[in-house]
């Protein structure tokens, strides 16, 4: 039976409103490592709740709002099992999703967007003015919150990464060097993939520390070497193929310039740059590109003074800088191929 037009309304708002519950529910099970204690055998609520030192009661009803919403799975004897979702949620997984739900629900996050209205009042800065620093210089400041950021990175890099490296064909990319690049996910997916390619990966000196287990999980570890610094004032040159995966996204239009004027320096003319990001429709519309405008709200929140942006936008950044858009290749993951060449 269909709902009367009004009922709808009230649901589809209803459904907005609530979100905060199923985000919530997620990150007390992430918290808690409820995946972890789930792997060697199912457990009841009681049993959990040993294990994690909390009301067994409460943390049952939890987990049965996370079956309903087919994250775990509860048995007819009331024991909860890991299933297809749940072992992405596993610490102990490579590219485990449980820092994922940590940093998109943890504290910080949640601190910043409670202040969306104040953001949108003030028109920039939300995490700039809860944290009292930039997201950049506050994860320089805290390692454990760096550590969970560049983990939840590495988490949504390997979900992508199947999509992106199949969109292109990266058998004549030569040198290859990920600008920005955390700890090393998608080029290390691009190494494994073409085996003739070497590769740099360049991030803050904090971040690329990081990227030697990635390349160990990918066998890519005798053709790719890492580089600490700041795109602010230097990009590697020697390569013939440039990364820069959801980094301009992070900034405002000047500091994306200058970012993509650094890593025009070090290019040569011949080069070419590939811009992986989503491409933000020119008009709001419902259906599946919403997330290209919940992603730029995150960026007016977290980010100094970073967007989302049009295919225009990237092309006007681009012939700001020297470069020219050659075309935008679409891929199967939520992100656009935005191929440039050096001019
Ligand atoms: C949104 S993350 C994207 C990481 C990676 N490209 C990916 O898609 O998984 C942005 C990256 O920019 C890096 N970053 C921020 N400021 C930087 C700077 N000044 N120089 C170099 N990298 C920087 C961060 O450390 C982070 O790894």
């Amino acid at each position: 039976m269909s709902l009367h037009p009004r009922a709808q309304a009230a649901a589809a708002l209803r459904q907005i409103a609530y979100g905060l519950r199923e985000s919530q529910a997620l990150y007390v099970a992430a918290q808690l490592k409820v995946a972890d204690h789930l792997v060697d055998r199912p457990l009841n609520a009681e049993e959990l709740s040993n294990v994690t030192e909390v009301d067994a009661a409460a943390l049952g009803r939890v987990m049965r709002a996370l079956c309903s919403l087919d994250v775990f799975a509860e048995s007819s004897t009331g024991k909860f099992s890991l299933n297809s979702t749940a072992e992405l949620l596993r610490s102990d997984v490579p590219a485990s999703y449980r820092n994922a739900v940590l940093f998109s629900v943890g504290e910080v996050r949640w601190r910043c967007w409670s202040d969306l209205l104040g953001t949108v009042r003030a028109g920039r800065g939300g995490a700039e003015r809860t944290l009292g620093m930039s997201l950049f210089d506050f994860y320089a400041a805290h390692p454990e919150e760096s550590r969970i950021h560049d983990q939840a990175m590495r988490a949504t890099s390997a979900a992508q990464a199947a999509a992106l490296v199949g969109a292109f064909d990266f058998s004549q990319a030569g040198v290859v060097i990920d600008v920005g690049g955390g700890t090393g996910e998608l080029l290390a997916a691009v190494l494994a993939a073409n085996s003739l390619l070497r590769g740099t990966l360049f991030d803050l000196p904090h971040v690329v520390a990081h990227a030697q287990s990635v390349f160990i999980d990918s066998g890519v570890t005798d053709r790719a070497q890492t580089v600490g610094g700041s795109f602010f004032e230097s990009i590697p040159s020697g390569g013939n193929t440039y990364l820069m995966k959801t980094v301009i996204h992070d900034w405002d239009d000047a500091r994306g310039t200058a970012i993509l004027a650094n890593c025009r320096r070090a290019m040569t003319a011949g080069s070419k740059l590939l811009i992986f990001e989503r491409e933000l429709p020119e008009i709001g519309a419902p259906g599946k590109t919403a997330e290209a405008f919940l992603l730029d709200l995150e960026m007016l929140v977290m980010t100094p003074g970073g967007r989302e942006r049009t295919r225009s936008e990237f092309a006007g950044l681009l012939s700001d800088t020297q470069f020219k858009l050659v075309r935008v290749v679409p891929t199967s993951s939520p992100l656009s191929i935005f191929e440039a060449d050096a001019v």
